[in-house]
């Protein structure tokens, strides 16, 4: 493709017989100042084909070099690929920052958070998840991007009857969400913020109505109930090939935060403790950490690969689009 020219960085692995993730630089960059040419030349009907077939093949692309300095460019960036934008669900504390750009997660830095695929739990995720680095973290704060499918895959030979016994039973995932939005905890928005609503009644109606159940504690937070979800996932057009679509990375996350992200087996049980221990331990063995540069936008095929963040020494500021 002639507008991009592929280029290696240090933290990439070769997997699968690609280098993951795949990383490209402007083929040519004489347009520093003004990112309108650029943005024309990487979002032509050829240009944005190809590169949803590569992102397809690869699962992840690394954009570097071309020149975006703010949320409004990355806004442009996004704008001109046309792909429709996904509101985001969930827990995580976002703030809106222009158009369809929010902050990745408004919780302190030092906060590590698990792996995961974007909206796993709901009905309807993004199947593109895109962040873009506005300012590079002096220390730590790397976006780690990990293969879906090996896990699973290496899950399964490890353990083939749990694997199959969650897939068959599902697992139900308890998030625990305040009375009161914590920005201290990156899974801190309160129960209101979440479901938008102050009535404890609509907010039952809407978690019933995307396949959960609702339970209130004596503080007056929300336990909400998903699942059960099976372990694994196949998705059309990826074959026969299963990902890691499961919440069982937030159950292995430190002791405090875990109270907060219960998992428990459709058959009542706990999920055995060596499964999250290794299911976390392979993450960590076969996934890039991404060091972030400013202007860096990374493209990720959420039916395919998981993220987590790093803990990053301030100031960081990462900001992320969700796409249908
Ligand atoms: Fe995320």
């Amino acid at each position: 493709m002639e507008n991009f020219a592929e280029r290696r960085i240090r933290e990439q692995k070769l997997q699968d017989g690609h280098l993951f993730p795949k990383v490209l630089f402007p083929a040519n960059n004489s347009h520093k100042e003004d990112i309108t040419p650029v943005l024309q030349n990487i979002t032509s009907q050829e240009s944005k084909a190809w590169i949803e077939s590569e992102l397809h093949k690869c699962g992840a692309i690394l954009f570097r070099g071309f020149g975006l300095k703010s949320a409004e460019d990355f806004n442009a960036f996004l704008e001109s690929f046309g792909w429709e934008e996904q509101p985001y669900k969930g827990p995580a504390p976002r703030k809106n920052i222009v158009g369809r750009v929010w902050s990745a997660n408004e919780a302190p830095l030092d906060q590590h958070i698990f792996f995961h695929h974007e909206m796993a739990l709901t009905q309807e995720f993004p199947s593109k998840v895109i962040f873009f680095c506005e300012v590079a973290p002096p220390e730590g704060g790397e976006t780690a991007v990990v293969q879906s499918h090996r896990i699973a895959s290496h899950m399964e030979g490890h353990f083939p009857e749990v694997v199959q016994q969650l897939d068959t039973n599902g697992i139900f995932t308890h998030t625990l969400l305040p009375k009161n939005d914590n920005l201290g905890y990156f899974l801190g928005k309160s129960w209101q913020s979440h479901l938008q609503t102050d009535d404890p009644e609509e907010a039952r109606r809407k978690v019933e109505g995307g396949g959960g159940k609702l339970q209130w504690t004596e503080d007056g937070s929300a336990n909400i109930i998903a699942g059960p979800i099976p372990a694994t996932r196949t998705f059309q057009g990826y074959g026969d090939r299963k990902v890691w679509f499961n919440y069982i990375p937030a159950a292995t996350y430190g002791k405090n935060e875990a109270s907060l992200n219960r998992l428990i087996c459709g058959d009542g049980s706990d999920i055995p403790q060596r499964v999250m221990e290794e299911s976390g331990r392979i993450m960590d063995e076969e996934s890039v950490d991404i060091k972030w540069e400013v202007g860096d936008v990374l493209l990720i095929d959420n039916l395919a690969v998981m993220h987590a963040r790093r803990p990053s020494k301030p100031p960081r500021r990462i900001l992320v689009a969700l796409c249908k």
